[in-house]
């Protein structure tokens, strides 16, 4: 097995590792965000073609609240600070999850970035944020009635291609399945991360905590990627 196409990030540990460092959790998650920015960069050196990074999920809400604002700023001053500079690197950006729930102004420049970067082609980095599996399996489900309501005739048809035709409706279609998960942190579960996707995804877990993931973790995990065998239930290696 050759470098995975996509790559998704469940980026664990940043409370901890402020702890570790007698620092506020909000510098965990600052120098998260660093690490998030490294990351992207050394994917796009290495050939990778999509990096996921799970930012804030549907559960995350239920932090305190200065938390949840810390994180939503971070997350504006990250987009501010790096997008410019990322669109000269060929990474074009790309949001995952729930808008309804962002703040108005934060739905604006997600929707500015998306724009921007829209013809970029090197890496597409995915900023799941508000997302969570289930809720995008359940929003696919209702996106999937719908259409089958507006359109009865095609019923039979639809139904005899599941779940080929579902996966039409879940949040990005277009963006191939993630080869590979990395959790940091030492947490060995996925967390409502990518649930239909990572079907078939092999799962790396990390005890490094993620703001000290550095490109000797990152090569640690293709190496071990390297030498798995993906099989996707057949008998024979598959083809990357
Ligand atoms: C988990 O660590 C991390 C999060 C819930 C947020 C992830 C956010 C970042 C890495 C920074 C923002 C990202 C971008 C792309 C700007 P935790 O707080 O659960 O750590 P703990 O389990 O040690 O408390």
């Amino acid at each position: 097995m050759g470098i995975p196409t996509h790559i998704a990030f469940i980026m664990d540990g940043n409370g901890r590792w402020a702890k570790q460092h007698r620092l506020d959790r909000s510098e965990g998650h600052a120098k998260g965000a660093e690490v998030a920015e490294a990351t992207v960069r050394l994917s796009a050196d290495r050939g990778i073609r999509y990096v996921t990074l799970f930012a804030f999920s549907t559960e995350n809400w239920k932090r305190p609240e200065n938390e949840v604002h810390f994180l939503f700023q971070l997350l504006s001053e990250y987009l501010l600070e790096h997008t410019e500079e990322m669109i000269k690197k060929g990474v074009r950006i790309r949001f995952m999850g729930r808008m309804k729930g962002l703040s108005p102004a934060l739905q604006d420049l997600i929707r500015r970035i998306e724009a921007q970067s829209f013809s970029c082609d090197r890496l597409q980095m995915i900023l799941a944020v508000n997302y969570g599996g289930r809720q995008e399996i359940s929003d696919g489900f209702l996106r999937l009635h719908e259409a089958l309501n507006n359109d009865p005739g095609r019923k039979d048809e639809m139904i005899a291609s599941l779940p080929e035709t579902f996966e039409r409706y879940l949040y990005l279609p277009d963006i191939p399945p993630p080869d590979l998960i990395i959790r940091t942190s030492g947490e060995k579960r996925i967390s409502n991360c990518l649930l239909w996707q990572s079907a078939y995804s092999e799962l790396y877990f990390t005890d490094t905590l993620w703001p000290d993931f550095d490109e000797k973790c990152f090569d640690e995990a293709l190496k071990e990627y390297s030498r798995r065998k993906r099989r996707f239930g057949g008998l024979d290696e598959h083809p990357s």
